[in-house]
């Protein structure tokens, strides 16, 4: 899990390199590094920790040169390390290499390497590919590359200079993530779009096993076999903005922010009154949706507990069986499908390793596959039968907040979907539930106009070594949530529990001054929570309650209580998450923590 880039053109390359990799931090940032070809000869400069130790040594070395790449590292084989970061010299030094992903095989592609006298100076699995390219090198570096890749097993995006060719880059995918960007006589490959966007808006989305061949005359597509590959350029319609914090000290602050935009982005022309609920990439037909009989949804982290919700709201609204799994479970416990298996994937970056493998395992079995994902183009959407975007626009703390709400919008829109095609809701109801759900963004902006109790709350609660999360029912996945974003970027230790299991042991932990969070918007089980958070106040815990507005059972139940407006208890998901997201972002910031790169986390985890 890493982030790559690269430049050709007229320009020096490694200033539009750094500004590219500053863009991608979120993918990796325990080390950094550039090669830039300086006429015959490949300089290297990389270093362990944030980007900025690269720039001060870049400072005191600056590199010359208009062909280059650049990598940001999250270390998986080899500790972060100057020797371990990238780019990595074949022994030569006339090959350099950036990588994302695991080359599986490179044991015993070393080991071959090493019996043919080749030397290695880092612990990583990626050194053995500028090794294989210098090997297979006979005057021709796409070939080079070619041969190399054959002998590669795993996972790559990676990007290849050569000093005995130095006005090339040679770019190649299979299963993470890259993009060419196309800018006037110079080029960019990146990991992703926002590492270009202050460049070009218009890109090609390199599918796996494509090889992209850049030099200041344009790029050229080629197949495994060497075949030209025609592609349609795609523009990028987003701003350059939209991918900076917008005046926001964290990108995660403003990313809470753009939750109203983002649950109005996602249902636009999807969710309309009195017009069926329309779903461009779903293309399951009445006649197949009756013939499902089972539906999984599986993710991981906080598509997670997304999924969670949305086997409540599936089951509740469709009447189907819903199981929800973790894709790392999924993947490897012989789960039952077959043809009549609907699969929903949730992934925000569509890429995540466990929930792919878990999508192509459902797929291989006979399963339809519909993914739910963020980012277009990606793995998971290329992959999937059917796709539903959801347009939260690029996610870059790395703890996820606006993804999440616009996941859960997905769910609903594919539960009134099937709601729709199989007349389990009446029209009316169907009606009622869409006007609600259109009302949600207003909802969303007025919670969010509300910071100042939570920024309070913060204060009194950041001292606190546990916090426990409790809930019922749709609380209960919201309490997940609200505790993983608190771990993530906290790093408080926090459990979330369902209310009606504290009885069975979270109970012995409630002493005098514990603190816990309880959700209480469900109607039918307010009376339950209400007693729980008895239960625990009795015992000295203080607790914080998020409800709906009115109900006055919890205030006095509670030590504090945060007011929702009032919504339908389907989605008060939603509504509630939003405090939760602040509360743990104000702690974060009181503690003193690194709110948007949280340590030891990434933001897509494309490796097991
Ligand atoms: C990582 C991220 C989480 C994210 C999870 C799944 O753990 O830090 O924020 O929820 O991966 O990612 P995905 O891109 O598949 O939604």
């Amino acid at each position: 899990m890493c982030g790559i880039v690269g430049f050709v053109g007229k320009k020096q390359a490694s200033p539009i390199l750094i500004e590219g990799l500053s863009k991608l931090e979120y993918r990796g940032y325990d080390s950094a590094g550039v090669a830039v070809i300086d006429k015959d000869h490949i300089n290297v400069v990389k270093c362990k920790g944030r980007l900025e130790n690269l720039e001060n040594k870049l400072s005191k070395h600056p590199l010359k040169g208009i062909v280059g790449i650049g990598h940001t590292r999250w270390a998986t084989h080899g500790k972060p390390s100057d020797i371990n970061a990238h780019p990595h010299n074949s022994q030569d030094g006339t090959i350099s290499v950036v990588h994302n992903g695991i080359v599986e095989n490179y044991l015993q592609l070393r080991e071959w390497l090493m019996s043919k006298g080749y030397k290695f100076v880092s612990e990583t699995d990626t050194e053995v590919i500028p090794q294989l390219i210098e090997y297979f090198y006979k005057g021709d570096i796409v070939e080079a590359v070619i041969r190399a890749i054959s002998k590669i097993k795993g996972s790559y995006a990676i990007g290849v200079i050569c000093s005995k060719e130095p006005g090339k880059l040679v770019a190649v995918r299979k299963d993470s993530p890259l993009i060419v960007g196309l800018g006037k006589n110079e080029y960019y490959i990146a990991s992703d779009i926002p590492a270009v966007l202050n460049h070009t808006r218009d890109i090609y989305l390199l599918n796996d096993n494509e090889f992209a061949v850049i030099t200041e005359n344009g790029v050229k597509l080629l197949s495994e076999d060497k075949k030209e590959v025609k592609k349609d350029i795609y523009h990028v319609t987003w701003s350059a903005n939209a991918a900076e914090k917008g005046g926001f000290e964290h990108f995660m602050m403003k990313e809470i922010h753009e939750q109203p935009k983002a649950i109005r982005d996602t249902m636009t022309s999807r969710i309309m009154p009195g017009k069926p609920v329309t779903l461009d990439d779903i293309k399951l037909t009445k006649e197949q949706i009756e013939n499902i009989d089972k539906i999984y949804i599986v993710a991981c982290g906080t598509a997670y507990h997304a999924g969670i919700v949305g086997k409540y709201v599936i089951e509740k609204l469709v009447r189907m069986p819903v199981e929800v799994d973790i894709a790392s479970e999924f993947r490897y416990r012989n789960p039952i499908i077959n043809k009549r298996t609907l699969m929903i994937i949730i992934s925000q970056s569509g890429e995540t390793a466990d929930t792919l493998a878990a999508l192509r395992e459902a797929k291989k079995r006979g399963a339809r596959v519909i993914a739910v994902t963020n980012v277009v183009g990606s793995s998971v959407s290329r992959e999937a039968d059917d796709i539903l975007y959801t347009w939260a626009g690029p996610e870059i703390a790395v703890a996820s907040t606006k993804a999440y709400v616009t996941q859960l919008i997905a769910i609903y829109i594919i539960a009134l979907f099937f709601a729709q095609h199989k007349n389990t809701l009446s029209s009316e109801k169907i009606e009622s539930i869409k006007k609600e759900m259109l009302s949600l963004p207003i909802k969303a902006e007025k919670v969010l106009g509300n910071k100042e109790i939570i920024q309070e709350m913060a204060e009194k609660i950041y001292k606190n070594k546990d916090i426990f999360f409790l809930g019922r029912g749709l609380d209960y996945a919201v309490a997940l949530e609200g505790s993983l974003k608190l771990k993530e970027i906290s790093y408080i230790h926090s459990e979330a529990y369902a209310g009606g299991e504290l009885k069975h042991g979270p109970i012995a932990l409630i002493e005098d001054g514990t603190v816990v969070i309880a959700g209480a918007t469900q109607e039918n089980l307010i009376k339950k929570m209400v007693s729980n958070i008895e239960e625990v106040t009795t015992r000295g815990a203080k607790v914080l309650a998020f409800t709906f507005e009115g109900n006055k059972d919890v205030e006095r139940a509670a030590d504090y209580v945060i007011y929702l407006p009032k919504t339908m208890d389907i989605f008060a998901p939603v509504l509630a998450v939003i405090p939760l997201q602040l509360l743990a972002y104000y702690i974060s910031i009181k503690k003193g923590c690194d709110v948007d790169k949280p340590r030891n986390l990434a933001k897509s985890v494309t490796v097991e």
